[in-house]
């Protein structure tokens, strides 16, 4: 059976789900789009080839929404989606932090709501992807949100509960890794290297750390030990990080960031 799909407020986010679904073989014709402001809306036309229509329509004609506002504009958006939307539609929402309760509160009595916690990775098609169903979402929603967000990188299911912890570790977790790029950076130029020849050194060590934990399928642990040599270069920066507090840091910024997602979810600005 053809599903057709509508992504409300198409903007980084959604345009990278729109673009990831057109390569992985959707027809044109199943796809529509909606955006608040009309530049935005020839873009998206031009560049896609896909219908831009106003959110009511597509809430009328599509079998899946995806809903990619900001977490504050969704509100706004659910009022005027809510008497025009069957209760049969999935609806997936990728905005950080809104719980499915909040969905579900405000559309049709027995909406299938999938959320999705994506990362800014979705954007170079090396996503993650967190999935959590809503009361009424079942394995066949669940499966069809899994088949839009494919392109665009991996996905994972978790509870809805776990969602604010991977939130902390996967949707802040791309920062994380530019922080660190950025302070080694520093660290080189300190050494005596030019800005670019540090930067162009520490992201090709963190593309080819990825790739290694990526595909060797060893234990990080494993792979930093092959790196630390008796009396070598690598052990004398580890007792640097060890003396210096870094993994205890680092697990008391995830749970801070944990704790936040956990505030933002409630309600607290
Ligand atoms: N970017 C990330 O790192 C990231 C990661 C995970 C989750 N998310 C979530 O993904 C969602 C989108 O984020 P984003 O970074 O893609 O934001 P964005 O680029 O601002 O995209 C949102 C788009 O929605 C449009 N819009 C707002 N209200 C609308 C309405 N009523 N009707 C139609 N279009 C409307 C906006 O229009 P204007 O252009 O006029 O503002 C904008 O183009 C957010 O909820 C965010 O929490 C983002």
């Amino acid at each position: 059976m053809t599903q057709k799909v509508a992504v409300l407020g198409t903007g980084k986010i959604g345009e990278a789900l729109l673009s990831g679904m057109i390569r992985a073989g959707w027809s044109k014709n199943d796809l529509m789009c909606t955006a608040r402001r009309r530049e935005r809306a020839e873009a998206l036309r031009s560049r896609y080839g896909v219908e831009v229509v106003s959110n009511i329509e597509a809430a009328k004609a599509a079998d899946t929404v995806i809903l990619a506002v900001k977490p504050q504009d969704m509100a706004l958006l659910l009022d005027e989606l809510a008497p025009h939307l069957p209760a049969d539609r999935l609806v997936i929402s990728a905005a950080a932090g809104v719980p499915t309760a909040f969905f579900e509160e405000k559309l049709p009595a027995g909406t299938p709501v999938v959320r999705v916690m994506p990362n800014t990775p979705v954007l170079v098609d090396e996503g993650m992807s967190v999935i959590s169903a809503g009361s009424h979402a079942s394995e066949t929603h669940l499966l069809r949100t899994e088949e839009i967000f494919k392109p665009v990188g991996k996905t994972l299911r978790v509870p809805e509960s776990q969602q604010d912890a991977a939130t902390a570790l996967s949707g802040s977790g791309p920062a994380y890794f530019y922080y660190l790029v950025e302070a080694m950076t520093d660290a080189g130029i300190l050494l005596g290297l030019p800005r670019d020849k540090a930067h162009d050194l520490i992201v090709q060590a963190a593309i080819g750390a990825a790739v290694m934990l990526r595909d060797s399928g060893e234990h990080p642990v494993k792979l930093r030990e092959a790196v630390t040599s008796p009396a070598g270069t690598t052990i004398s920066a580890i007792r640097e990080l060890e003396s210096h507090g870094v993994r205890a840091a680092l697990i008391a910024a995830l749970e801070a960031a944990r704790d936040r997602s956990r505030e933002l979810a409630s309600g607290q600005a």
